[in-house]
């Protein structure tokens, strides 16, 4: 690569990656870290022959159509690729990669926080305590969930998914999961495979979802597969808020089926579900599960290492489209 190359950086990096991004790119960032509007991103892209941008920019079709004809490649600082359309952007030759691996560890914290705050009432004993509400115990106040040795199940058994499933064991959780493909028993560790989503859903007092958002899974966790779950079953979503059907999920957690929910990701972003608010039974955060100082260094680099491939002429490692 050259210093010529002009690479788009729309959000706000570790300093340590724009850093090594200005040391090789003519790099234009974005200090105030404003989300741009489409025309607005669509106008930093003037001039550019690569994009470094997170899962809130929003590369759709008609987006897609209108990039200069310089830009080539869109080096994503997230694992997940839903916000871009990759059809798209592959008609337009313009090469995509992600970030795997790197930000497993970090995501499945942040799902076993989840996990772990849902089934012991984290957020309801967090805000009493905080409010100075908290003005009496005894032993049926504020009883939760044991999460020690009960069943988890893990929808999508992929990176992310197989380190969730290593914690769990750290809680002598029995591990069960689906997965498009079986994994060999080195990766599986002894975890049960259903082949059949529905019949996960049924021994799950623990859900965890780690698979990507695409046409296939959108809506995975509907009104109907809720009621697959074991009453009171406990679910855990850092994947993608658009696996979840929430006026669904909301119904549930009312009735008692779902007895707690953790939510990282929602179906809109940013500002979640107002609705979920009202209910005392749900742990969220705000998409926070890669955000630590390692873990936003290693996306930024090997953001960085798929740009370096690229302008190398060699196949960046991480290329989706
Ligand atoms: C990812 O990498 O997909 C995370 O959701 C953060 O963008």
């Amino acid at each position: 690569m050259s210093k010529k190359t002009v690479l788009l950086i729309p959000r706000k990096l570790s300093k340590n990656s724009e850093a090594r991004a200005a040391e090789d790119y003519d790099v234009r960032l974005n200090p105030e870290d404003r989300l741009y509007s489409p025309e607005e991103l669509l106008e930093k892209c003037q001039g550019v022959d690569a994009i470094l941008p997170c899962h809130s920019e929003l590369f759709t079709s008609d987006l897609v159509s209108r990039l200069p004809d310089r830009v080539k490649i869109i080096a994503n600082h997230s694992v997940g690729v839903d916000h871009c359309d990759l059809a798209a952007l592959q008609a337009r030759g313009i090469v995509v990669t992600n970030t795997p691996e790197v930000l497993s560890d970090a995501t499945a914290e942040i799902a076993m926080l989840l996990l772990l705050g849902a089934a012991r009432r984290a957020s309801e004993g967090d805000g009493m305590v905080r409010t100075g509400k908290w003005a009496h115990w005894s032993p049926s106040f504020m009883v939760g969930t044991q999460v020690t040795s009960k069943r988890i199940g893990i929808v999508g058994m992929g990176r992310v998914g197989q380190v969730m499933a290593r914690r769990a064991r750290g809680f002598d959780m029995e591990v069960h999961y689906n997965n498009r493909n079986r994994l060999p028993p080195d990766l599986e560790q002894g975890a049960i495979y259903h082949e059949d989503v529905d019949k996960l859903l049924a021994v799950s007092d623990f859900l965890s979802l780690h698979c990507p958002a695409t046409p296939e899974t959108t809506g995975l966790l509907s009104e109907e597969k809720l009621k697959l779950l074991p009453d009171g079953a406990i679910v855990v979503n850092t994947a993608r808020g658009a696996l979840i059907d929430e006026a669904a999920l909301i119904a549930a957690l009312r009735s008692g089926k779902i007895s707690a929910a953790g939510l990282d990701v929602f179906a809109h972003e940013p500002g979640g579900n107002p609705e979920f608010a009202s209910l005392s039974n749900i742990f969220m955060l705000p998409h926070i599960g890669s955000a630590t100082f390692e873990t936003r260094d290693a996306m930024g680099f090997r953001a960085l290492d798929n740009l370096d491939a690229f302008f190398s002429g060699k196949e960046p490692r991480d290329r989706v489209a």
